[in-house]
């Protein structure tokens, strides 16, 4: 494996996740939101959080794809799949990362066309450089630097996934990922 810095160890992660189930159920009170977890990245997190909001929340997926290797296609896919009906009612979505936050935009889009009639959103990590953008997270687990990361989720190519803790990828690793990048396509929407 050619993981770089490490970043967050897993018990600091779940004491994390811990206090945000706190804060999003003070937030929601009685009235739980509709959870929509944001795949493959958000996998683990999602999972994670909804297990400590009890059994009333409802929980929904999204399967969205917009990195190939360590950088973003500029295109998010899967969104044209996701038709659940929303209508009436609060969601939150929940994903691993902040990065250029189209994947949140373009989500947020989306939940709102299908009815929905509040959109917040929930992230395990934001990247230092998206601190500025418009589209705001109210709940943010930890900031970290502008560097592509892995584990708890989060992967290179399918990879590193399974890791309980949060890595940055080596620069021996990117440099791989640069030779390879013409091999690999950029997703496409259908
Ligand atoms: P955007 O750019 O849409 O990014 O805010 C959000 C999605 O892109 C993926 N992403 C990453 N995945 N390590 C990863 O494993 C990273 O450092 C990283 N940065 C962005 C992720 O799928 C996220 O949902």
């Amino acid at each position: 494996m050619k993981l770089g810095e490490f970043l967050l160890d897993s018990s600091t992660i779940q004491r994390r996740v811990a206090e945000l189930a706190k804060e999003i159920g003070a937030y929601y009170g009685k009235e739980l939101p509709t959870i929509i977890g944001l795949l493959d990245g958000g996998l683990f997190f999602v999972v994670d959080l909804v297990r400590q909001l009890g059994s009333d929340v409802r929980v929904i997926c999204w399967r969205l794809r917009s990195y190939v290797g360590t950088s973003s296609s500029g295109r998010v896919c899967g969104l044209e799949v996701c038709q659940d009906d929303l209508r009436g009612q609060r969601v939150l979505l929940v994903d691993d990362i902040l990065d250029t936050g189209r994947t949140l935009e373009s989500a947020s889009r989306r939940a709102w066309e299908l009815g929905a009639t509040e959109v917040e959103l929930c992230v395990l990590v934001r990247k230092a450089s998206s601190s500025g953008l418009s589209c705001q997270p109210r709940w943010i687990g930890f900031e970290i630097p502008d560097v592509f990361v892995v584990g708890y989720g989060m992967d290179y190519c399918g990879r590193y996934r399974t890791l309980p803790s949060l890595w940055a990828l080596s620069p021996a690793e990117e440099r791989i990922q640069a030779a390879e990048r013409t091999t690999i396509q950029s997703p496409r929407c259908r």
